[in-house]
């Protein structure tokens, strides 16, 4: 097994580069070693530093952060910020990848950094029952893409970013959205980290959905640092 540190980031990216061919949709998550996505309705809790570095690699790699508005408003998301170290990860692109915020209630304040502090304005896409004082005035603060119906379609979504040119996505989470993505069959990559604790409770697994058709995964890598785990599974 590999040691995640002292990797270089070259060979980190090398580890995690996107096939270059087509949209590729790779989710990050983290658990518990048994299985809970949050301790006290965060991930705060679960992660370490080898963790987040890999989180701000994943990004830097990616054209676009995909996630939940309630993972949003309970992590109090901002928007990214570019690293240093990042080095010419972005080389050709824009500084950051943007973040696509799915969201049916639009409850956001559009005021809040995650709007107004963007380097690459945010994106929120939304559905058409989505009230439409709120689509007016998240039209003033980002880019909104309407799909489906009572609620947005997941791999609708996928394929307006992809049009757009974010072909290499990249979700994080939370559980309810990832559930979703892999409902769809739309789930290529899970990028998981293996978080040495254990919680019990009641804590969501990392996908937080009704129980489906089980989707095959096959290992890509495993790198470890100190006591936690980083596995990539890419689709069977
Ligand atoms: N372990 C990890 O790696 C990890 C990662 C991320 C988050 N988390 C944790 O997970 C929790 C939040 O995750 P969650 O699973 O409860 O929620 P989530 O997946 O982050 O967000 C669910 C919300 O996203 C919007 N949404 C999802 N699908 C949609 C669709 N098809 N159309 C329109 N809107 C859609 C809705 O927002 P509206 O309510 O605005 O309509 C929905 O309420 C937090 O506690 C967070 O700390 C853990």
């Amino acid at each position: 097994m590999r040691r995640l540190e002292p990797a270089g980031t070259a060979d980190l990216a090398e580890a995690y580069a996107y096939p270059v061919t087509e949209p590729w949709l790779r989710a990050n998550m983290v658990a518990s070693a048994d299985g809970a996505a949050t301790r006290g309705g965060l991930t705060e809790g679960l992660g370490g530093p080898a963790d987040r570095r890999l989180l701000s690699l994943l990004r830097a790699l990616s054209d676009v952060v995909i996630v939940g508005a309630s993972t949003v408003r309970a992590e109090g998301y901002g928007p990214v910020r570019p690293r240093e170290w990042w080095g010419d990860l972005r080389k050709g692109r824009p500084p950051v990848p943007p973040l696509a915020i799915l969201s049916r209630s639009l409850d956001f304040d559009f005021d809040a950094p995650v709007f107004t502090e963007a380097l690459t304005p945010t994106i929120v896409v939304t559905c058409p029952s989505a009230p439409a004082e709120r689509v007016r005035a998240c039209e003033k603060r980002a880019e909104v893409i309407v799909t489906g119906g009572e609620w947005a379609d997941a791999g609708a979504a996928l394929d307006a970013l992809a049009e757009r040119g974010f072909v290499r996505q990249l979700t994080e989470g939370g559980p309810r959205l990832l559930a979703e993505f892999v409902a769809a069959r739309r789930l290529d990559e899970l990028c998981l980290t293996m978080s040495p604790q254990l919680t019990a409770g009641d804590a969501a697994r990392v996908l937080n959905g009704p129980a489906m058709e089980p989707m095959p995964l096959r290992l890509g890598h495993v790198l470890q640092d100190d006591d936690f785990v980083f596995l990539r599974y890419v689709r069977g």
